[in-house]
């Protein structure tokens, strides 16, 4: 293999800072190396389509639960990292707050919401999608989840402390981070005890109610930084926010600047509304807001002529896989008709994301309103976007975004006159 200096440039795993091309380094790696031993930091890298679905879906040789050392890659302290019946048993508990049901339930909350940040802000003209829609319409919706919606400050002051730890895997270093994270560990603390005596029907309760079957226990193994070890619930709370607040976040603003890249793709998908849903899964391949995931290698196995031995570390790069050539025709097009659409986007396998049904609802409420409402929208030429940097997620820490703003006789809540959204 030659180890070409876009190759190397994998080693910490950082996203593109504007020197590096990501996207031609992975192709790079699929053409040349597509499972490539990296070291330092030591791990496989992957890169196909193919291989990504392959250990997906063999838990028994590829685990999820961290053996080896730790590095920047693991989400270590949670479901995610878990295999076998803990695992199942969490899950069956964890899957309960996303049926079919609960989404559609949760889709009139995600509309509201969604309309509530776009009253306060559609008569200023400017704005910035990360900050006034996209972090607090995942992060109310997962509050609602949780039952924790009574104190939404302190849970955004205390996400905002999360989203520091996940940038630079340090903990939170300020005393401010550190006093929201105290507040909302106290807050939760009394929640508990309330929920314990008086369930109710949340996910914390239904948690709570199962813990005896151990499904608490990967969430306490090793947590977050802010989060005092041991936590189950803190844990677990602290997971859920991440996993379904960043990603979607990320979905969102990306989703958002894609069509704004492509003013085709912007055209088509409002002259045709009935190609949302083809929209939001492309969108979700384009942006891959998950960028990699990390197994471990139970016994030595064989994959594409490479010798993976027990304790190995791999890597799936997901916008690698969602960007094969083997699978998608034009991979470097966003399309937003694209069919089919196999992405990678939300894993496959055992560990097939629990949220993915309401990140889709949520990017397709979030997505409407904003072409419905915010009219002509544009990138702010004096403002270029911010890129969001971790091992972890890939995505935007700010949109500033123009549009025609609306008079004070606007409406709220998004009028019938300004499109529906359907739920
Ligand atoms: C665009 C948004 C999202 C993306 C890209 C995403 C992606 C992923 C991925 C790649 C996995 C892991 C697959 C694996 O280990 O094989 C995962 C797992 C998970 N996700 Fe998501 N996710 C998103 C939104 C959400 C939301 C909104 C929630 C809930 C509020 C959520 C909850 C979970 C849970 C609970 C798991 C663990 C499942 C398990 O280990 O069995 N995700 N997600």
């Amino acid at each position: 293999m030659a180890a070409s200096s876009s190759v190397t440039a994998f080693h910490s795993l950082r996203p593109p800072d504007g020197a590096f091309d990501e996207d031609a380094a992975l192709a790079t790696l699929r053409h040349e190396d597509p499972v490539h031993w990296e070291d330092p930091p030591g791990w496989w890298l992957i890169t196909r389509h193919a291989d990504v679905k392959h250990i997906s879906r063999n838990p028994g040789i590829f685990s999820s639960r961290p053996r080896g050392p730790w590095h920047a890659l693991e989400s270590r302290f949670s479901m995610q990292a878990d295999d076998g019946p803990t695992h199942r048993a969490t899950r069956s508990v964890v899957s309960r707050a996303f049926t079919p049901r609960a989404v559609a339930r949760l889709a009139r909350s995600a509309l509201a919401y969604t309309d509530e940040a776009i009253d306060g802000l559609i008569t200023r003209g400017r704005c910035d999608i990360v900050e006034d829609i996209a972090i607090p319409v995942p992060m109310r919706v997962i509050a609602d989840i949780l039952g924790l919606e009574s104190e939404m400050e302190l849970f955004r002051a205390w996400t905002h402390t999360l989203t520091g730890a996940f940038q630079d895997d340090r903990t939170p270093d300020t005393a401010r981070q550190q006093a929201a994270a105290n507040d909302f560990s106290a807050y939760v603390r009394s929640v508990v005890r309330e929920r314990s005596a008086r369930p109710g029907e949340d996910l914390i309760s239904a948690m709570l109610a199962s813990e005896g079957e151990g499904v608490l226990q990967s969430f306490a193994r090793d947590p977050l930084p802010g989060v005092p070890p041991g936590d189950g619930v803190l844990g677990f709370i602290a997971f859920l926010v991440a996993a379904g607040s960043e990603t979607t976040r990320h979905g969102i603003a990306q989703g958002i600047r894609a069509l704004l890249a492509w003013p085709g793709q912007h055209t088509l998908l409002r002259a045709r509304p009935e190609l949302m849903d083809s929209a939001v899964e492309e969108i979700l391949r384009w942006t891959t807001p998950g960028r990699a995931l990390r197994r471990t290698v139970m016994s030595t196995t064989e994959l594409r002529g490479k010798t993976l031995r027990a304790g190995d570390s791999v890597v799936m790069l997901y916008r690698s896989a969602n960007r094969d050539e083997e699978v998608f025709a034009d991979p470097e097009c966003f399309r937003v008709d694209r069919q089919p659409n196999e992405h990678l986007s939300f894993g496959i396998g055992t560990h097939f994301c629990l949220g993915a049904n309401l990140a889709r609802m949520e990017l397709r409420v979030t997505l409407e309103r904003i072409l419905q409402r915010l009219p002509e929208l544009r990138l702010d030429p004096d403002s270029p976007p911010r890129h969001f940097a971790s091992s972890l997620v890939d995505g935007l820490a700010s949109l500033p975004a123009l549009f025609t703003p609306a008079g004070p006789d606007h409406g709220t809540r998004g009028g019938s006159s300004q499109g529906r959204t359907r739920l």
